[in-house]
């Protein structure tokens, strides 16, 4: 029950869960290590991922833009061929199955009515699933042959903030232990590198002032907004842009940097926002060009990027972090980007209109 859980001295549930990241990230780190120091996850979970040939994420609003990372991990990181689906869709058009495909449905609250259908088809045909949740013995975790813990700690606002990054994060770590099951070298010590991350993020936390000034500069009293990036920054962008349609109710949209100028450049006028992201090197360049032809139409840019690509009148710029793991952090700034413009117009922040933490029907 939310009365329950203490905002303590926070204004709002939202701010509060911004701030409870770097200890998330910390407990992640510390549940998912045995005393080794080695990455540790369930002996049955690593029999589902060694038994499966394709994996399938399922999942919801914020929980499917987590996936869409994961997605990167499997592949980049385990050689595991991964498709990730919006879980209303898959129910009605289902894609051709693999011969022993995983299901792994990432869900913060384990009851999403949409996801839970997924899951009844699934079994029916006998396949695996794997439950990635934030709530012990929800109804996804129940139903699911293994559950995956968040370990995030209850998540109040509508908007989802904590659990977007330790979703990212769990993923990471099933996606490392599924490399070191097939014998892969990914070159990268995680839990090290989640280190770093929770450091940069406390980094961004300490910024918040600063990222307000953007929202008065950017935001104040625009209609739109876009969010455009490449590869993983592209999908941080459509997260960007959905906790701020969420709870700000500007009308925002997250855009592939290089299709804008398919189509949907056409909407951009004198002064319109486009926050633009940079942290992958090899495309780096490329963003910035897809920025600057927004910005020849007038649009106003907001570049952030990351420490060591970062170029002169850069908007803002995050602490330098492993490549595969900029989510985790970069999203931070548009989750106190959203809460800024939601603030600024007076609406409630926690509890935005039209709108449930879960949505338990289909
Ligand atoms: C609702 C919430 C979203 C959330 C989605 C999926 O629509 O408003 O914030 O991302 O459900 O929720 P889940 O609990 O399955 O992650």
């Amino acid at each position: 029950d939310a009365s329950d859980i203490e905002k303590g001295t926070f204004d709002h549930y939202m701010l509060k869960e911004i701030n409870d990241q770097p200890a998330a990230m910390r407990k992640i780190i510390q549940e998912y290590q045995d005393e080794d120091e080695n990455l540790k996850i369930d002996q049955a979970i690593i029999k589902q991922l060694g038994d499966a040939d394709r994996l399938y994420v399922i999942a919801a609003g914020t929980s499917y833009h987590a996936g869409l990372i994961g997605k990167e991990y499997f592949e980049k990181w385990a050689g595991v061929p991964t498709e990730v689906h919006v879980a209303s869709e898959f129910v009605y058009n289902t894609p051709m199955l693999s011969e022993k495909p995983l299901f792994i449905f990432i869900s913060q609250s384990g009851e999403t009515a949409d996801s839970r259908a997924v899951l009844v088809e699934i079994k029916k045909l006998g396949h695996q699933s794997l439950t990635v949740t934030n709530v012990p013995g929800s109804t996804l975790s129940r139903e699911a042959d293994q559950t995956l813990i968040l370990h995030a700690g209850p998540e109040i606002a509508v908007a989802s903030t904590k659990a977007y990054t330790a979703q990212i994060a769990v993923l990471s770590i099933l996606a490392q232990v599924a490399a070191r099951e097939l014998g892969k070298d990914t070159g990268i010590n995680l839990m090290t590198e989640l280190a770093k991350v929770t450091t940069a993020i406390t980094a961004i936390i300490d910024d918040a002032p600063q990222i307000e000034q953007i929202v008065n500069e950017y935001l104040e009293t625009t209609r739109n907004a876009f969010f455009i990036g490449r590869t993983m920054d592209y999908y941080v962008g459509l997260e960007g842009a959905l906790k701020l349609k969420e709870i700000s109710y500007i009308q925002a949209e997250g855009f592939a940097g290089g299709e804008l100028k398919h189509g949907t450049i056409a909407l951009i006028e004198e002064n319109t926002p486009v926050f633009a992201l940079s942290t992958q090197e090899k495309i780096n360049l490329n963003i910035r060009g897809n920025a600057q032809e927004v910005e020849a139409r007038g649009a106003k840019v907001c570049m952030v990027s990351m420490e060591g690509l970062e170029q002169d009148g850069d908007t803002y710029v995050i602490p330098h972090v492993h490549e595969m793991l900029t989510p985790l952090v970069s999203v931070v700034v548009y989750q106190f980007i959203a809460y800024y413009a939601a603030l600024h117009r007076g609406n409630d922040v926690d509890k935005p209109r039209n709108l449930a933490k879960s949505v338990t029907v289909e």
